[in-house]
């Protein structure tokens, strides 16, 4: 999960053909956030960036399908009509990036999201970014720098800057921590959605375990960050630093909501009231990522599935199922609508979505969907192509064919993912419990497995000596941002066993696919099924071949054998 934005929301932008519109539009959009129109009154009819413009919200409504987000990019006078229009047409959060909006206005557009149900973030703000799943307004500037700068993780970040914002979830990167979603509150002194109201949706985000605050002098919005805090409204551990410690009753500190009025939003204030409700409280910006990284490695472990499963009584003879809902002229994956999925997500996010429950973001989709490539078919040489092929030539129908090429599938052919998956999580799991670092621990298990004469599950290959799959994985992993502890640990180990045997032990495309699905948070269990989810339309491809091209009874391999067994008695 993530908040606010995710790869299904769908964006319409107001204001799209302007100069910031189109700048933006094209950030959203490559970042992979579903952007599906844009209104300018004038302008409908053309596109950009391929996204067609519509002359009003409703028209475009009408046209593409619900909306969830309106980010507005139209000037400070104007967002007033333009919001009102958005709230009018049902669209439920709104994303104002203008600066200098009259006051009034902002009041009358709360007003107004209030009778609605709806929420907006802002004015001038920079948006939100959800790592890898996507972005509303200007966060991150380009695509590329977006991807560069942030990775997914489990900090939220809420802030009253733009900049530091951004600046934030970089140094946390650095840290090699990663955040669920950045939000910016807006900089003005009236917001749509504060510090405290983002807290309230960190705390129903499972995906988010601490949160940053970066705050500001006045206004009271940290004070009622606290408040939240004290009455049990928002659990999880805040890191909180305050900016404008140095400025004078009076004086105005960046932003227009950064002003200290008659005593009021101090920063000894604030920073007291949220001390006395147990925030940890960073004295220098620079201290943040230190802060984060303690607080969390006090934090309970987490499996890769959060959720356990429920289990069912065994004398309960009643089915329940989590995976899809069935009513009439309707069908639910996991609560999305099939129909909605369609055509919005990727199969491999259907599979992500089907097998864990939560829908993947789009790089998410992306790198699975290179795992599946990566394994599709590998020749006739394979045990599993054999048998499928062997059974296929017997006259076995498709289904029999491939049930016995999948049935081949076992721990000594495709097992190797599973086995190495539990390999690294267990050399992770030592590094955690014995506080050692990464090469430290894969060292120790380099020199466990060679004492006792063991093979490493997914290191070296029979054919390759440099895997080109592995080296592609690895790659659009870094690329994409998703390459996390599970990646690491399998880099130290190829280099623990380099360094201590003295030879290369290339890392398989089983070892990729294992710490890509750590990476992924997948759980170690199924690890062998997306091996056999790859390979299904390989065998069906084989099985095909044999039965088309190929005459029935093959004698496969008919000089590659010979009888040594008893001579004739
Ligand atoms: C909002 C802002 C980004 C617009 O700047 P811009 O893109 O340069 O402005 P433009 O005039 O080129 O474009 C505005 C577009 O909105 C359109 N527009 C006006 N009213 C509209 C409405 N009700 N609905 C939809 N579009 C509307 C205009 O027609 C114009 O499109 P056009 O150029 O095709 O005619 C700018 O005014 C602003 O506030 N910048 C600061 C943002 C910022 O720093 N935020 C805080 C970050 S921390």
């Amino acid at each position: 999960m993530a908040i606010l934005i995710d790869a299904t929301r769908q964006v319409l932008i107001q204001g799209i053909t302007g100069r910031e519109g189109i700048a933006r539009t094209r950030l959203m959009k490559d970042y992979g956030t579903r952007v599906i129109g844009g209104v300018t009154p004038g302008r409908g009819g053309s596109e950009v960036e391929g996204i067609p413009v519509f002359d009003t919200v409703r028209e475009a409504w009408d046209k593409v399908g619900t909306i969830d987000v309106s980010v507005i990019f139209v000037p400070a006078p104007l967002v007033k009509n333009a919001a009102l229009e958005a709230i009018d047409a049902g669209i439920k959060l709104l994303v104002l990036v203008p600066d200098r909006v009259p006051i009034y206005d902002v009041l009358e557009i709360t007003e107004a999201a209030e009778r609605a149900n709806a929420r907006f973030i802002g004015p001038n703000t920079l948006g939100v970014l959800s790592p890898g799943k996507g972005v509303l307004g200007m966060m991150g500037g380009q695509a590329a720098s977006a991807r560069d700068w942030f990775f997914p993780g489990s900090v939220g970040i809420t802030s009253r800057s733009g900049g530091m914002t951004s600046s934030t979830a970089y140094y946390l990167a650095q840290a090699g921590i990663g955040a669920s979603t950045l939000v910016h509150v807006g900089g003005d002194a009236v917001v749509g959605t504060p510090h405290a109201e983002v807290l309230k949706l960190f705390q129903q985000d499972d995906e988010t375990r601490l949160v940053v605050m970066f705050g500001e002098i006045g206004t009271s919005q940290e004070e009622a960050a606290a408040d939240l805090m004290a009455s049990g409204g928002f659990t999880k551990p805040l890191v909180v630093y305050i900016g404008g410690k140095a400025a004078k009753s009076g004086t105005r500190f960046s932003h227009a909501g950064a002003i200290i009025e008659g005593g009021r939003g101090t920063h000894e204030g604030k920073v007291a009231r949220l001390r006395e409700c147990g925030a940890y409280i960073a004295d220098s910006f620079a201290d943040i990522p230190r802060i984060t990284r303690e607080v969390l490695d006090k934090l309970p472990t987490v499996h890769p599935v959060s959720k356990p499963p429920k289990r069912a009584k065994t004398d309960d003879l009643h089915w329940t199922t989590a995976v899809t809902q069935i009513k009439s002229n309707e069908i639910r994956l996991r609560g999305y609508r099939v129909d909605e999925l369609m055509g919005s997500i990727t199969f491999s996010q259907a599979i992500y979505l089907a097998l864990t429950g939560e829908l993947p973001s789009a790089t998410i989709g992306q790198l699975l969907d290179a795992i599946f490539v990566s394994s599709i078919d590998h020749g006739v040489t394979p045990p599993s192509t054999l048998a499928a092929r062997t059974a296929a030539s017997t006259g076995a129908p498709y289904n029999a064919a491939i049930a016995a090429g999948l049935l081949s599938i076992n721990q000594h052919h495709g097992g190797a993912i599973e086995d190495s998956l539990r390999l690294i999580l267990s050399a992770l799991e030592s590094a955690e419990a014995q506080n050692q670092s990464l090469e430290t621990a894969a060292a120790s298990l380099v020199v466990a497995y060679q004492n006792e004469g063991k093979r490493l599950p997914g290191f070296g290959h029979r054919v390759h000596t440099a895997d080109p799959r592995t080296a592609r994985l690895l790659g659009m992993a870094d690329a994409l941002g998703i390459a996390g502890q599970g990646v690491a640990m399998l880099r130290a180990i190829e280099a623990a066993y380099a360094e201590l045997s003295g030879r290369r032990l290339p890392v398989n495309v089983d070892g990729a696919i294992a710490a890509l699905l750590i990476d992924m948070k997948l759980p170690p269990e199924l690890a062998n099924t997306f091996f056999m989810m790859a390979r299904l339309p390989g065998l069906v491809a084989q099985v095909h071949e044999e039965k088309t091209r190929q005459r029935p009874m093959r004698a496969i391999h008919p000089t590659d054998h010979e009888y040594d067994g008893p001579e004739a008695r």
